[in-house]
């Protein structure tokens, strides 16, 4: 549906974030948890980047998502895909991520654990996004990073008049010919009629920027970047060094 632009989105994003390249040399090791991490596609292009591109084996990588279906075909593309070094770093966590606790109490993920939180077209699928921000936020070491890739919107402070017709025509196209597609190609409508309405009722740029500075994070700039026109934005935050 993407034309293939969520491969450019999300080579991008890791790129972006060229996980593996660590400040202190002395302290090469990366806790990377990569959160509604599906079937592996970031998580991948991440250990990638980490150990091929930034030579840094000690990168490690938790996938965690909600649905075991999706975690197991992760593991399945693991082996098929990454040389076993690459195996090796990597590790499966079902969880829900507005709750990464246990019945029990006991935290799957610790407080202060994580070096980077990546999600990637997950965030909209959240019933409670505030609280998987505050999740983010308790799971994060301080200095530690949340980057999020998502399906957003041309924001108002990019309105121009090319902009304007861009942002219409596009929605004119994902709510009549998405859903249209969905049904002839994967045989169902519900899916995509779901998916272009979740992307319509996910916070704009400034709204999402808004959620994540509540949530406790420092952010830089505008504190996102629109991809192909803000259809997509990365959008990052800091915890505070002193938090
Ligand atoms: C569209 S897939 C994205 C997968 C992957 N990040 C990617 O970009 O290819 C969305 C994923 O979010 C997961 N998900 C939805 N709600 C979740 C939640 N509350 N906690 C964790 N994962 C969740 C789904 O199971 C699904 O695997």
């Amino acid at each position: 549906m993407s034309f293939g632009w969520h491969r450019i989105w999300k080579d991008q994003f890791v790129s972006s974030l060229n996980p593996g390249l660590t400040a202190d040399a002395s302290a090469p090791l990366q806790r990377i948890l990569d959160v509604a991490g599906g079937t592996g596609d970031v998580a991948f292009r991440m250990l990638r980047q980490a150990h091929v591109v930034n030579q840094n084996p000690d990168t490690k990588v938790v996938i965690s998502d909600i649905n075991s279906a999706m975690l197991a075909v992760g593991r399945q593309r693991a082996q098929s895909l990454l040389p076993a070094s690459q195996q090796a770093a990597l590790s499966f966590l079902e969880a829900d991520a507005t709750n990464f606790c246990c019945p029990e109490g006991n935290a799957l993920v610790d407080s202060s654990s994580i070096d980077l939180y990546t999600v990637a077209f997950g965030i909209r699928n959240f019933t409670d996004i505030p609280a998987a921000l505050r999740e983010a936020y308790r799971v994060l070491r301080p200095g530690g990073i949340f980057a999020c890739l998502e399906f957003s919107k041309i924001a108002s402070a990019d309105k121009n008049p090319a902009a304007a017709i861009f942002d219409a025509a596009y929605k004119r196209w994902s709510f009549s010919a998405i859903p249209m597609i969905g049904q002839l190609v994967a045989g169902d409508r519900d899916s995509y009629q779901y998916l272009v309405e979740s992307i319509e009722r996910f916070p704009n740029q400034e709204e999402f920027r808004d959620m994540i500075v509540d949530a406790g994070f420092v952010v830089g700039g505008h504190g996102y970047e629109n991809l192909t026109g803000g259809i997509a934005a990365i959008h990052r935050g800091m915890k505070p060094i002193d938090a």
